[in-house]
């Protein structure tokens, strides 16, 4: 598996696949790879007859004071998994490929609506930054399908309207969750945990677990949040924000609603975490 750092190289390494009739798969990811990641992998491959991952630490979706400087990069060991996980090219651009009049004159693409609610309140302008480089990397790319995690639900519907609303020739696919045995789901940012708080980490799963089944029950969903911000504070947890909204579009959840969503953020320690279970609930009689 070859890595590349240039457009140049990279244009001239998929039209050459293109030519040859080969459909193309894009994984967007911040390295350091885990299960997660590779699942996505490995489902790329079994939808296109190449399978690209981009490696790329986007300052743009990172706030003032977040964790920039301090996100784990391991770009040998990432390239020994993409490779044992059969994946065609790496792609891993520097700053200033990406972003070669900064990140200030940068043109932008927003997703109205979706990108201000739940992370993105906490996290202003992280969306922005998400859809500007996802964008942009299928520009470079140019795939036929691209691959992301339900872990990062918010996200996987920002790139979907994204992709609907500027005709984005590119068929978006959900991938499940990957979780630890714990059922912790796997993310880079689990590694800033010290082992107190990785032991207290599998709470956030827990108490959406918790949420799931009270929603089938027919509990009110002031009252499952509620529980769940009780839960998550018991456990250390500081809940950033529990919320149940539709699955389709994040809006507010009516008495009518069979599809939801529970999406939860909390912070422990250096972390925070997300997590989000989507729940069928029994229609209204
Ligand atoms: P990153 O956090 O590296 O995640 C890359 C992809 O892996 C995303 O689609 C994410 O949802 C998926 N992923 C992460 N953890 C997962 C898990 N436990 N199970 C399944 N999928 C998982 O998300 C980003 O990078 C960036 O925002 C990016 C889309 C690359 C844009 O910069």
């Amino acid at each position: 598996m070859d890595r590349i750092e240039r457009l140049a190289d990279l244009r001239a390494r998929v039209a050459g696949w293109r030519a040859a009739g080969e459909r193309v798969a894009l994984v967007p990811t911040m390295g350091n790879l885990h299960q997660g990641h590779l699942t996505l992998v490995r489902e790329a491959r079994g939808r296109a007859e190449r399978a690209v991952a981009s490696l790329f630490v986007n300052p743009l979706q990172f706030g003032a004071g977040e964790d920039l400087d301090a996100y784990p990069r391991t770009l040998e060991q990432d390239r020994r998994q993409l490779e044992e996980t059969g994946c065609d090219l790496l792609f891993a651009p520097a700053a200033s490929v990406v972003y070669p009049r900064g990140q200030s004159g940068q043109t932008r693409v927003e997703v109205p609506g979706l990108s201000e609610i739940l992370c993105g309140a906490t996290r202003p302008g992280h969306f922005v930054g998400v859809a500007t480089v996802v964008c942009k990397l299928f520009n470079m790319v140019q795939p036929d399908v691209a691959l992301f995690g339900e872990k990062d639900f918010q996200q996987l519907l920002v790139i979907r309207r994204m992709v609907e609303d500027l005709n984005l020739p590119v068929e978006i696919v959900g991938v499940s969750t990957v979780r630890e045995p714990d059922g912790l789901a796997m993310s880079s940012r689990n590694g800033y945990l010290s082992a107190d708080e990785r032991a207290r980490a599998p709470a956030l799963y827990r108490s959406l677990m918790q949420a799931a089944q009270s929603l089938r029950q027919g509990v009110a969903v002031a009252e499952v949040v509620r529980a769940a911000m009780a839960a998550l504070r018991e456990s250390g947890l500081t809940p950033d924000y529990v919320a149940v909204r539709r699955t389709d579009d994040l809006g507010p959840v009516t008495e009518d609603d069979v599809n939801v969503v529970i999406l939860g953020a909390a912070f422990l320690g250096r972390a925070r975490l997300i997590d989000n279970l989507s729940v069928t609930r029994i229609a209204a009689a």
